[in-house]
């Protein structure tokens, strides 16, 4: 989206308003209460909206009105003082924005009292404004682009404060875009050395420090981990390490992200039949980094080191076998019996290494790995669910506690001890796989494993929610969703508010 601002004053042909339902009656939620309220009641009734969810319904208007189309999103059962949980009214403006592409302007006027929700609809907008049409060629031109500009109808708009969530907004749904793009992007035309150079492009700017190993370096230096992935392909794998570093940080944190810019199976292919959405692996790396970014463009007061882990995971003469040993960063040797468990094998090497760097700087706050790990966490928590699991109760607590204020969602699973034997071989320190039951908890109790007790840690194995397959839903159009972005600036911004 091109612009987002705030406004007291109705001002576009296209207006957005609030629809929910209450005891099987249509409520019409606006922000400026009065107005509009019951105009439209008989129309809705005529075409049979129900306010529910994801309903989106669009009512062209005569001339007598001074709005050309009203588009009502709903919102469910109505609240109490119309003021609405907001997560809800993220995912109604974020659905009424993506119904609006091809527009070039329009007003929100969607209820809300507080300032939190007031950025959620800022938040909905700006983030349901994505489109993504960089390879298309003789159809580019028949693509509606997203809403050009969008003003949130507020009684805040005046304050101070509002320019700066506007333009939070506007940032977060900046780098959650990038995410968004960098998923989307195909394998051929997104190489582990492509996303070097893309990443090193937008941090062109901002005060970060940006270091690269290359397949040399991470042979020399014993990066046994991601180089063994990498080792396959003809486009060789590196590790981008991107940081963060303040005067005087509040608080320190490391992320590790998966960058497998193609996950063949490797010599555990996959089946070809759906194997196209392993362009995707490389949705953690992508998140950490943008994250990072984020955290630097908005000048927090926290150290943030992240380390995209990348490679392509293919088969060829040089590919890894199934029963190789590899030696991993932090001196481990790995069995690898499923080259199909790649991913934890390029995050151990991540995780060691943002250890060392770590205990070189005065230790961590957290350490924090994104992932699209496993296909058992869509098993176990579905597409729109990711799965944190961890070594510390407080840490976990922390950040599902500010993960819930920007809608993503994280659920905690366990890290069951006794499935660690299962990972034990008789010819290496470890196996790269073990029980096929509770594959997403093995996965995680394998990482565990390069993490020293005492650095509070999360795993977050977001397979499922980091890309919506059919159809888009809320903000999220379908393709990349860009989950974790947003958690993780809102982690290092509650540091500031909680140091
Ligand atoms: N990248 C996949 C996990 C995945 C699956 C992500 C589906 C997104 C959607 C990962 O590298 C993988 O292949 N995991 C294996 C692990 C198994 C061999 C232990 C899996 O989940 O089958
Ligand atoms: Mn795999
Ligand atoms: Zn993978």
């Amino acid at each position: 989206m091109a612009t987002l601002k705030s406004s007291q004053k109705l001002s576009s042909e296209i207006v957005v308003l609030g629809l929910a339902s209450k005891d099987g009656k249509l409520v019409v939620e606006v922000a400026d209460s009065g107005l509009y309220a019951k105009t439209f009641l008989p129309a809705l009734e005529e075409v049979g909206a129900t306010g529910s969810r994801e309903e989106i319904i669009k009512i062209p208007t005569d001339s007598a009105s001074h709005h050309r189309l009203v588009i009502f999103t709903g919102l469910g059962e109505a609240a109490k003082n119309s003021e609405y949980p907001h997560e809800i009214l993220r995912r109604a403006a974020g659905a009424a924005v993506r119904a609006l592409a091809g527009k070039t302007n329009a007003d929100f006027a969607l209820p809300h009292k507080s300032v939190q929700n007031f950025a959620a609809i800022a938040e909905g907008v700006a983030l349901g404004a994505y489109s993504f049409d960089t390879h298309r060629g003789a159809s580019k031109a028949s693509q509606k682009k997203p809403l050009g500009t969008a003003t949130i109808i507020s009684h805040l708009s005046d304050e101070s404060s509002t320019k700066s969530t506007v333009r939070r907004a506007m940032l977060l749904a900046k780098y959650v875009h990038l995410v968004r793009d960098l998923v989307n992007t195909p394998a051929n035309h997104l190489s582990p050395s492509i996303f070097v150079t893309k990443m090193k492009s937008m941090a062109a700017g901002l005060s970060v420090k940006i270091e690269v190993l290359d397949e040399k370096a991470l042979k020399t230096k014993g990066y046994g981990g991601i180089y063994s992935v990498g080792q396959g392909s003809a486009n060789p794998p590196r590790l981008l390490h991107i940081s963060y570093s303040p005067a005087k940080p509040k608080k320190r944190f490391a992320f590790v992200g998966k960058g497998i810019t193609f996950d063949t199976g490797g010599y555990a292919l996959k089946p070809a039949a759906g194997m196209d959405a392993m362009k995707t692996d490389m949705a953690g790396a992508a998140s950490v980094i943008a994250a990072t970014l984020a955290i630097a463009e908005l000048k927090l007061p926290v150290s943030v080191h992240a380390y995209a882990c990348l490679a392509e995971n293919m088969i060829s003469e040089n590919a890894t076998r199934p029963g190789d040993v590899i030696t991993t960063l932090s001196g481990k040797t790995v069995e690898v019996l499923n080259p199909d468990a790649e991913g934890r094998l390029v995050m151990a090497d991540g995780l060691t290494r943002a250890v060392a760097d770590a205990e070189k700087s005065g230790g961590l706050d957290g350490l924090i790995d994104v992932a699209t790990l496993t296909g058992a966490q869509i098993i176990a928590l579905g597409i729109r669910t990711a799965g944190l699991m961890s070594n510390n109760e407080a840490f976990t607590e922390e950040f599902l506690n500010v993960a819930k204020s920007t809608g993503e969602l994280f659920w905690p699973m366990p890290l069951p001890e006794e499935l660690r034997a299962t990972l034990d071989t008789p010819v290496a320190d470890i196996a790269n796989v073990g029980d096929k039951s509770g594959g997403m908890l093995v996965a995680g109790v394998f990482l565990k494993e390069f993490v020293p007790p005492t650095t509070p840690w999360l795993h977050l194995d977001i397979a499922g929610p980091s890309y919506t397959e059919k159809t888009g839903h809320g903000y999220s159009p379908v393709g990349g969703t860009g989950i974790t972005v947003r958690s993780l600036v809102a982690l290092a911004e509650s540091a500031v508010s909680h140091p």
